[in-house]
């Protein structure tokens, strides 16, 4: 249904004014070694090759079984790859390197304390770690193919350990993000049936040992609220044979790894050989409603798809040393920090801490100590290094072939500090669009064949065939200048196969749009909804513009306004709450929290911090919002709806456009008036939007 306020701002009618940018070439010494140097590889992923070309990636890997069938599309959308074949992740990822390359490292791990040195972990021990452990989760833990395991652990080589060791017992893994907090990971935990939790005792984090095992005792008990028990709790020490938590271990519950693993020295667990369809593992994902969606990735498309795009975007070589600066937690990190990497068999870094601790020159110290030839990082970590160190990476000989940026669109200016600055001009900068659900990169420049255009992640990836359609379901023509839905034509081998326990909710959230024919089993009729905006000039790059949904992305990480709403509205007094978008100048977007409160009670500083204490307990702290404004009322649509661009535009400083339709209009002045006096008087001078960062403020919470 076409909605009033969808038909008037529509994405795909907003006409986007920016600067075409220019093409940037890649070194020459880049090109002379690239993995994907020759054109005729396009040709091999053309469209009418689909979807057999992606055998190719398929061939990277070892199986136990080829399979029969490459694509299986006889139950749309729930796409089945590989069908028939048979393998072990783990296997790939380790064990097949051992012939060759035993005494190589795999992983190399920085402790953020920097005097504490880095430790390498070959792929010899990699193998002896994973296989004690998946022996202890087997025997000690009770787990089999098909079970699923929470883990809340920081960056530490025990989290890849972790990860890989259930992949050799077909045990599905459910990494939350270490910042999370206790009652996020037990709903995690709930959701996707976990007994059993994965922690860390403590570690570090600008300059500070962090108590994580509390949070431990938090996620146990809202999983258990929430109808989920958790029988055993497995503590990983930072410091072996040291406890770094004030919780108590709880007897019958919660062991130390490191105490139990004595039991299972130089054990060996034959890797389990699982159908390609198996899932691997869940990531969870923020999107419209307040509970978060479990992304079941399988084993063998995903496993094809990361170490297919590593080979050709990352241009990964088996003697790179590779840094990608995510967190584990994110999918960016099971994607390009440990699945592609190690299935490749090179040199993966794990970097413990904060980029800028304990200065802004420390990722350079670490990159020109190690030899780091491929660099992965985000938007915001890039603004950040640069606003605190704009001249620090020329203190440093590190020397980048490649440099990735991933997450948030990224601005031509810190594009080209990121170039030149970091990338001293010697690197190819290479922009890579996707999401969680996709399992790796959908848009990006082939970093020796196509050439750079700041802002812009490019074309889409060799097999995967994006479109723009208006609401209507209508293209949007390249070099229209005309903005709207980023769909994907095809599907392809790392989509993710369902939501764990929703599958409804996946079809709906993600194809019904635009499917032409719910009846069909052919491939062409189920488009792939990504929910960004998107405009593509007319030479095929897409320009990502952001989410059409009500999701905020914040230093790169997507935050449901629906989960911050119902965190918020936890707090008693709280009648209503709206999440809205702040434009920041290093996070990319921050969050404002906008509450009203029950009949009765009197505004206060205290209630303004029990809304942000409950994000922090319902999400964590990287949701925490900027401020917390307590209003009179909302200001709503006749409907009762609340005009979420309305009080995003007071919050930016932006036009608050046609409040015409709203049932109390008079109220718009009195927000406006006390928020945008407190921002002033605290020295928060607003700047002007650009009109891309206009048009988002206007269509926010569009949505609903
Ligand atoms: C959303 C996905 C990509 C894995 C890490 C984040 C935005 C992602 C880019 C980019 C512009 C980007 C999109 C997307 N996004 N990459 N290169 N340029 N925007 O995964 O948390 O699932 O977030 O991040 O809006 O939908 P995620």
């Amino acid at each position: 249904m076409v909605t009033e306020q969808q038909s008037e701002l529509s994405e795909a009618q907003i006409a986007v004014h920016w600067r075409e940018e220019e093409y940037d070439f890649p070194p020459a010494g880049f090109v002379a070694q690239a993995n994907a140097a020759d054109p005729e590889i396009r040709t091999r992923f053309a469209e009418e090759r689909f979807p057999e070309c992606f055998t190719e990636y398929a061939d990277l890997l070892s199986w136990d079984a080829r399979w029969q069938t490459t694509l299986d599309t006889s139950n749309p959308p729930f796409w089945k790859w590989f069908v028939g074949g048979r393998l072990n992740a783990s296997y790939n990822c380790v064990d097949r390197h051992l012939a060759t390359d035993r005494n190589k490292a795999a992983l190399v791990w920085v402790p953020e304390p920097e005097a504490d040195g880095t430790v390498a972990v070959t792929y010899q021990e990699l193998y002896r770690r994973v296989n004690e452990f998946a022996a202890l989760l087997r025997d000690f833990g009770r787990l089999r193919a098909g079970d699923r395991v929470t883990f809340h652990l920081p960056m530490v080589p025990d989290l890849p350990v972790s990860m890989l060791a259930c992949a050799r017992l077909g045990v599905i893994h459910s990494q939350v993000f270490g910042g999370f907090s206790g009652g996020a990971c037990g709903e995690r935990i709930a959701d996707s049936g976990s007994r059993v939790l994965v922690t860390m005792d403590g570690y570090y984090r600008n300059g500070e040992l962090v108590d994580h095992k509390v949070k431990a005792d938090e996620a146990v008990a809202r999983a258990a609220e929430l109808g989920q028990p958790v029988d055993t709790v497995l503590v990983w020490r930072r410091h072996r044979g040291q406890y770094a938590s004030r919780a108590p271990m709880v007897t019958g519950r919660d062991v130390f790894v490191d105490e139990v693993l004595r039991d299972y020295r130089d054990a060996v667990v034959e890797p389990v050989s699982m159908p390609a369809e198996a899932p691997l593992f869940l990531m969870y994902t923020s999107g419209t409603t307040a509970q978060p969606k479990g992304c079941q990735h399988s084993t063998g498309g995903y496993l094809a798809y990361v170490t297919g795009t590593s080979k050709y975007y990352q241009d990964i070589h088996p003697n790179d040393t590779y840094w990608c600066m995510a967190d584990i937690g994110w999918i960016t990190g099971h994607s390009y920090i440990v699945y592609g990497p190690l299935s490749l068999g090179t040199t993966s870094v794990l970097y413990e801490g904060v980029p800028t601790y304990p200065d802004p020159g420390r990722p350079w110290r670490i990159a020109e100590r190690l030899g780091v030839t491929i660099f992965h990082t985000a938007p915001t970590a890039i603004r950040m290094l640069r606003k605190l160190g704009p001249d620090e990476p020329r203190q440093h000989d590190h020397h980048f072939k490649h440099m990735t940026t991933v997450g948030e669109p990224i601005e031509p200016e810190v594009w080209r500090w990121y170039r030149d600055v970091v990338g001293k001009g010697e690197a190819v900068v290479v922009d890579t669009w996707w999401q969680t659900e996709n399992g790796g990169f959908l848009g990006a420049t082939l970093p020796a064949l196509e050439p750079m255009k700041p802002g812009s992640c490019g074309p889409g990836v060799l097999g995967v065939y994006p479109v723009i359609y208006d609401e209507h379901g209508d293209v949007v023509p390249a070099g229209s200048g005309k903005a709207g839905n980023i769909c994907i034509r095809n599907p392809w081998p790392g989509i993710f196969e369902t939501i764990w326990g929703q599958p409804e909710r996946f079809v709906q959230i993600y194809y019904e749009k635009y499917c032409r024919n719910p009846d069909s089993t052919d491939w062409r009729d189920w488009p792939y909804f990504a929910g960004d905006g998107a405009v593509q000039a007319a030479d095929g790059y897409f320009r990502i513009l952001g989410r059409v949904d009500d999701v905020i992305n914040v230093a790169g990480h997507r935050l449901g306004t629906k989960e911050l709403e119902s965190a918020s509205l936890t707090v008693e007094e709280v009648a209503e709450a709206a999440a809205v978008p702040v434009i920041d100048e290093v996070r990319g977007r921050a969050v404002e929290m906008y509450v009203s409160l029950k009949p009765g009670v009197t505004a206060s500083e205290g209630i303004e911090r029990k809304v942000a204490q409950a994000i922090d307990t319902h999400i964590g702290k990287i949701a925490r919002p900027m401020h917390v404004w307590i209003v009179p009322d909302m200001p709503k649509t006749r409907s009762g709806k609340i005009m979420r661009r309305v009080i995003a535009a007071i919050s930016n400083f932006g036009d608050v456009g046609d409040t015409t339709t709203l049932s109390n209009p008079e109220i718009v002045d009195s927000i406006r008036h006390h928020v945008q006096a407190e921002k002033l008087a605290r020295g928060q001078t607003p700047r002007q939007l650009t009109p891309q960062e206009a048009d988002e403020i206007r269509k926010f919470g569009n949505a609903e």
